[in-house]
């Protein structure tokens, strides 16, 4: 049973569905201090979730603040990315606050979901390793707690709470290929004819900003892509789907309708003095639409039927956290001080402050103090600081098209992912995990974050495949796929700049494609994991610790991580590697896939052991008593057989495998109807 607790005066961020009654008196297992909580971390206790963060699954050891962030260098020392995803579960000897330290209260797990529209800093054992402190900028906030006897009890109290995730077109399963200066439409043509002349599966090629004219949202470049309407036919003869990109700054140009029209119905926010706040992002100054204001919202949303009625069925909703290049006010004092300096011997502070001054221009805290938003839920006259409703700009963009996506194309779904979020923008779309680098590192954090991630209910998501930003190499990128061979959304994107990272551009296309054929060999058991994790508020992703509590190393494992009820896999996330040590926490097949064929290896028992893994190989490990199907692979995801599945399976007497199928595109999902048990 969920409880639910009020602190202050709450501002509704419309995370939940269903609101329990309010239950008096104080949360049991929450210190309450000052504008805070605090809580007594026993040692074996596991601290899950926080969705997109940085560090491991166990996210105990480190400061981490909700705050959405457009932080393009996810390094570990950072403390906020992209999203904002205030759920945590402790699992483990879970202390009430009136028990003493020597008194083991017993294996519990508790979740909790602060749900608040500002800032909140959780230091889970920064500060003190046996101490969480949990710190609001404004302790205003709904709390709700969940107990349950395993921690996939808590997740699915809590996911029913927060209602159904997203559920994408099947086609958006499909591998895509994107990068940041796709700057002609012969250059998106170039794509599909190179995957197709090597025998590459590919369904989608994404837009990135250079389609808009001047980065504008909702406008094509005629220059560049003037044929746009016979690109999309022609791609979706060759059954690609386009997907551009909808940033969230509206450029302030004379002439342009978006921003003429958002100026008289006056839907942008405002600054202090109530004019338009002006910032800098890609296309020079614009403005944001009040995507918390209603009409605003309806209004933009509405913005996206130019794009579908070009015939286009997929977006990606961007720089919603949302990013600031520079307000005028920063630039103005940047530049004053900046000619202060002009000529002076910059001694060791001054020339630190001068760097710092440029470095912090970007995405300043003064400058999300400074502008408002019009919110029918803020206290008063609706008018609301934006700092104080941060953390639900990206979730308000994303519903704000969803919504009207829904009108547009009540029959059938709409691909729609988002970088910003919030709890609650999980029904309206996925998310992708931002700008990551080419490194070895951000491979291991995709695989750390796709549990947490899930928790959370954001089940449609990956990361930049092959890594964003820097130069990739064709091994990283191997690697990276293989790991994305499992995550929904299964994209290749760079950052203008850096190495080129389309498949075609490296040697091994054999090894590459050997991936991206187990992908779509394996859709008919991912698209069941997903439709039924979204359908039964669970996740695809869980850590081991969830399944063998009791197992001393399982519990600490985060380098592997277990796919439905019947999958481990061990992905390989280092340079050189020819395999990797493996922790099988109970007996298990290892099925080795390699394009076309699948080899049965052997049989481990619970132990450590090395697995050769080399490049191109997907090594799953199949749990003793399941199946799995398994197609033939096909260049694009409608051609997947999937009235042809071969079984795989492992014991004598293997349960059933309940398969999901639908049509993959309408929105009639239903358990009842589209599980077959085979
Ligand atoms: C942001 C996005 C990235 C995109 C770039 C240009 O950095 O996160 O994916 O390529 O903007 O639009």
């Amino acid at each position: 049973m969920t409880k639910r607790y009020q602190f202050g005066n709450p501002i509704e961020t419309e995370a939940v569905l269903y609101k329990p009654d309010i239950t008096k008196g104080e949360c049991e297992w929450l210190q309450q201090s000052g504008r805070g909580f605090s809580c007594h971390l026993s040692r074996e206790t596991i601290v899950y979730g926080l969705g997109e963060s940085v560090r491991g699954i166990n996210k105990r050891g480190w400061l981490y603040r909700s705050f959405c962030s457009d932080e393009p260098e996810h390094r570990e020392d950072r403390h906020s990315l992209y999203g904002a995803h205030n759920f945590l579960l402790l699992s483990g000897d879970v202390y009430r606050k009136e028990d003493t330290e020597d008194a083991l209260p017993g294996q519990k797990n508790i979740g909790f979901f602060f749900d608040t529209p500002g800032e909140i800093v959780f230091d889970i054992g920064y500060t003190k390793s046996d101490q969480m402190e949990i710190t609001f900028s404004d302790f205003d906030l709904e709390l709700y707690v969940m107990e349950g006897d395993s921690p996939d009890e808590v997740v699915s109290e809590f996911r029913e709470l927060a209602g159904r995730s997203y559920i994408p077109p099947k086609w958006a399963f499909g591998y895509g290929q994107s990068r940041w200066s796709y700057e002609t439409s012969d250059d998106v043509r170039k794509i599909a004819e190179e995957h197709k002349r090597l025998k590459i599966p590919l369904d989608s090629v994404y837009l990135d900003i250079d389609y808009m004219e001047r980065y504008k949202d909702f406008t094509i470049d005629e220059k560049n892509f003037g044929d746009f309407d016979q690109l999309v036919r022609e791609m979706k003869e060759e059954k690609i789907h386009l997907v551009p990109i909808i940033d969230a700054g509206v450029k302030i140009e004379e002439g342009y309708d978006v921003y003429e029209e958002g100026k008289e119905k006056g839907y942008f926010c405002k600054d202090e003095n109530g004019e338009d706040f002006t910032v800098g992002v890609w296309p020079g100054k614009c403005h944001f639409p009040d995507m918390l204001n209603e009409e605003a919202r309806h209004w933009f949303g509405d913005k996206y039927h130019l794009l579908t009625d070009r015939g286009i069925d997929g977006f990606w909703n961007d720089m919603n956290e949302p990013a600031i290049f520079y307000s005028e006010k920063r630039l103005e004092k940047v530049f004053s001080r900046m000619r202060e300096l002009m000529g002076e011997n910059l001694d060791i502070d001054t020339f630190f402050e001068m760097t710092g001054m440029v470095a912090g221009i970007a995405n300043h805290r003064e400058d999300y103090e400074s502008f408002y938003h019009s919110y029918p839920y803020a206290p008063g006259d609706r008018k609301i600081r934006h700092d104080k409703v941060h953390n639900l700009y990206g979730y308000y963009m994303t519903r704000a098209a969803a919504e009207s996506l829904e009108k547009l194309s009540p029959e059938k779904r709409i691909l729609l992912f988002s970088r910003a979020s919030y709890i609650g923008m999980h029904r309206y779309g996925g998310i992708w995990q931002g700008d990551n680098m080419s490194w070895w590192s951000h491979l291991l954090l995709n695989i750390k974050m796709m549990p947490s991630l899930n928790m959370c209910g954001f089940l449609y998501t990956g990361a930049d495949l092959g890594g964003f930003g820097s130069d990739t190499t064709e091994e990283l990128l191997l690697r990276f796929l293989s790991f994305g061979v499992f995550t929904p959304l299964m994209r290749n994107h760079a950052a203008k700049g850096t190495r080129r990272q389309e498949i075609y551009c490296f040697e091994n296309i054999e090894c590459f494609r050997d991936i991206l054929k187990v992908r779509y060999r394996l859709l008919p058991y991912l698209y069941s994991e997903y439709m039924k994790a979204a359908l039964r508020g669970t996740m695809m992703f869980r850590p081991l610790a969830f399944r063998y509590p009791g197992d001393k190393i399982a519990r600490h494992v985060e380098d592997q991580l277990l796919l439905g009820e019947e999958l481990m896999i061990a992905p390989v996330y280092e340079q050189n590697a020819i395999g990797r040590a493996v922790y099988i926490p109970e007996r298990m097949k290892l099925f080795r896939f390699r394009g076309d064929s699948i080899d049965e290896e052997r049989v481990y028992e619970k132990g450590y052991y090395f697995v050769d893994m080399p490049l191109g190989d997907i090594c799953i490990f199949l749990r003793e008593g399941h199946k799995i199907p398994v197609a033939d692979s096909a260049l694009r995801v409608e051609n997947v057989p999937v009235e042809k599945l071969e079984i795989y399976s492992f014991g004598e007497k293997a349960e059933p495998y309940e398969l999901y199928a639908d049509d993959g595109e309408t929105r009639e999902y239903s358990l009842e109807k589209n599980i077959i048990r085979i």
